[in-house]
């Protein structure tokens, strides 16, 4: 266990130099600078987050951890370097800014690093290491906990210039999950600090089905969660910088509960003057409303009544015939 202990030190203490080589790379490169200067990304987000940049070369990092005293099995083992076929070693990250990804508690993990164009992958991550697991980890909760969780809620977003970008404009309760797949490790994370998350996914298909299992993860770990919508198929990071703050504080506010959120996405496409959609929506909201407490059915039903002309009573009959149904499937 102290063994244990002493290899994982032993992996922050690479990853935290190989951060500062990154780091003092950025320095040097104007191209990589002007990539951080045309998305917004100003001097001192760089340096809070540890915004960094990889040669396009085949071997600087490993040449300087190597002269700093690590050997080869080291550097590989942390993810910074790749053994080929061959036995030739070289650095995993070329020719990308890169993002030291930190725990919770500020200790360097692992980086994400993306390419300047538009080239794949977009993003290329850190393996699985003894001190890396995307699954368990939450990017930006360190310095969301720092900046002491006034708002006592978390805004979940997707990646990592999401994240930057919204403590850049001083939304410091802003952590990603980097990708798409919320687990249950990381709402437990999460747990120790608030109980209200605000998922803001991209706007995309993937963005909204993230949405669907997030909410389903978070209610589970007790969660109050509600779901804020980002328009024109942007994703935060695009949409603070277009619209500021004032903005995005606007969608927060206006950011829905499940069941409105999930209302919502029955709703799109149906023609309330189409018979044959209005008993689709109808039979989609059934789905809905049906795990329903009573007086939050009754709050829901008058509303789609109202929109629908359907009767209040039909939706009733609805959801208690589905409920028998339900029943009689699992007798
Ligand atoms: N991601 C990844 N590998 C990829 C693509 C995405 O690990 N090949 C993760 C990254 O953490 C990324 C997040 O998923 O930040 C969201 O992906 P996407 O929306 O495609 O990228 P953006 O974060 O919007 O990237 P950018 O704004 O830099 O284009
Ligand atoms: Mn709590
Ligand atoms: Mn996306
Ligand atoms: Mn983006
Ligand atoms: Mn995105």
């Amino acid at each position: 266990n102290n063994k244990y202990h002493e290899r994982k030190d032993a992996m922050y203490k690479i990853n935290t130099d190989a951060a500062r080589f990154f780091f003092a790379n950025l320095r040097n490169n104007t191209e990589a600078k002007e990539y951080f200067m045309r998305r917004g990304i100003n001097q001192s987000t760089i340096n809070r987050f540890g915004l960094g940049f990889s040669k396009n070369d085949w071997k600087t990092l490993l040449i300087h951890l190597r002269k700093k005293g690590y050997n080869d099995k080291a550097i590989i083992d942390a993810g910074l370097a790749i053994k080929s076929e061959k036995g030739t070693v070289y650095d995993r990250f070329r020719n990308r800014v890169m993002f030291p990804v930190f725990d919770y508690k500020g200790k360097v993990i692992g980086f994400g690093g993306r390419v300047l164009d538009d080239s794949k992958p977009k993003y290329l991550n850190s393996p699985e290491t003894l001190v890396f697991n995307k699954g368990t980890n939450l990017y930006g909760l360190n310095f969301a906990v720092k900046n002491g969780m006034a708002e006592r809620y978390f805004i979940m977003v997707e990646g990592y210039m999401d994240c930057i970008s919204l403590h850049q404009y001083g939304i410091t309760n802003a952590v990603a999950s980097l990708g798409t797949a919320l687990t249950e490790n990381q709402a437990k994370l999460m747990k120790r600090y608030a109980d209200k998350v605000i998922i803001s996914y991209d706007a995309d298909l993937a963005g909204q089905k993230a949405t669907l299992r997030g909410l389903d993860i978070l209610r589970k770990s007790g969660f109050d969660v509600r779901v804020l919508t980002v328009p024109q198929g942007k994703d935060p990071d695009e949409f603070i910088r277009s619209n500021g703050r004032e903005a995005f504080l606007k969608l927060i506010d206006n950011a829905v509960s499940l069941i409105d959120y999930k209302l919502g996405k029955a709703k799109k496409g149906i023609d309330f003057h189409n018979n044959e959609m209005i008993i689709r929506y109808g039979e989609r909201v059934t789905e809905i409303l049906a795990d329903l407490n009573p007086v939050e059915k009754d709050v829901y039903i008058k509303k789609i009544s109202e929109e629908t002309g359907l009767r209040e009573q039909s939706i009733y009959d609805m959801i208690s015939d589905k409920i028998t149904r339900n029943t009689e499937s699992i007798e």
